[in-house]
């Protein structure tokens, strides 16, 4: 029997409203599952609802808070270990004049003698690096010696009777010194404490090796800085322009080994600045 048609309208309708009903319920479940599977959170159902769009499973992207911040962490560093490539050869160019310090007990290359002394912020200045012309000859400084009388003046009030016993020393006295030195000792031991001809401040007349009138025993040894002389000298002397000129530790910057015993004229205002701030006069001229 065929259908009317006003009972197949009937069957359709009745089909499409079940239909309705079911793909609502079926979708309603699906609500309810991943709501329920979401804390019934709606925002972050619809957050997770939407990262499932992006290929990734919402379990995974629960965990990833907590695996994000780990590459985060590791990623982190990463920026100051790529920096560091950058910053490590910045480092050694910034330590490259300290990875290779002055050594003032190195002397120069050099094939003569400079014409003229070396003056820096008006002191005449002779070590390894700046040698003296051979022909440099002015004698004992009367200004030196003067600020010695001076001081030997004050040390006598105090029980002590100072005396230079070695000053002004020319070039050609110098060479015969040393000469010796070497001959007795060998030139290394002997570059560590008497200056070749032309590198000695005993040619400048400005130094003056101190010692006691009656006390030899001390005179041109480490034992001088221990004695009642030497230490009156080493805390007094820059009242009177002098400084102790090779101090202890100093070697690397004076070019020579601790002498307790030679003292340099610099003037009152050098010497004093000196003392106080416990520096060698190449660090106090900057050189
Ligand atoms: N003793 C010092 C360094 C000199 O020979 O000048
Ligand atoms: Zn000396």
């Amino acid at each position: 029997m065929k259908p009317t048609k006003k009972k197949t309208e009937f069957d359709k309708k009745f089909y499409i409203k079940w239909m309705v009903i079911a793909m609502t319920a079926i979708w309603a479940a699906i609500a309810a599952v991943w709501l329920s599977m979401h804390n019934w959170d709606t925002e972050e159902s619809m957050q997770a609802l939407a990262r499932a769009f992006t290929e990734q499973p919402a379990e995974t992207e629960q965990e990833a808070p907590a695996e994000e911040e780990a590459p985060v962490k590791d990623e982190q560093p990463a920026p100051e270990e790529t920096e560091q490539p950058e910053t490590q050869p910045e480092e050694p160019k910034e330590e490259a004049p300290e990875a290779t310090p002055k050594d003032a007990t190195v002397y120069p290359e050099i094939d003569q003698l400079p014409a003229e002394p070396t003056i820096v912020k008006g002191i005449l200045l002779a070590n390894k690096q700046h040698p003296l012309p051979e022909t440099y000859a002015p004698g004992e400084n009367a200004e030196a010696r003067a600020a010695f009388d001076s001081m030997a003046q004050a040390a006598a009030k105090d029980g002590l009777q100072l005396t230079a016993f070695s000053t002004y020393r020319a070039f050609d006295r110098q060479k015969q010194l040393y000469d010796g030195y070497v001959a007795k000792d060998g030139q290394a031991a002997a570059d560590r404490y008497s200056a070749r001809p032309g590198f000695s401040e005993h040619q400048t007349g400005l130094a003056f090796d101190i010692g006691e009138a009656g006390q030899e025993q001390h005179w041109a040894s480490a034992s001088f800085g221990d004695t009642a002389g030497g230490k009156w000298v080493k805390e007094n002397a820059h009242k009177y322009g002098f400084i102790l000129r090779y101090p202890e530790g100093k070697e690397q910057i004076t070019g020579y080994m601790h002498e307790s015993w030679h003292f340099r004229y610099v003037g009152k205002e050098a010497a004093t600045a000196i003392y106080q701030q416990n520096i060698t006069l190449e660090e106090y001229l900057g050189i």
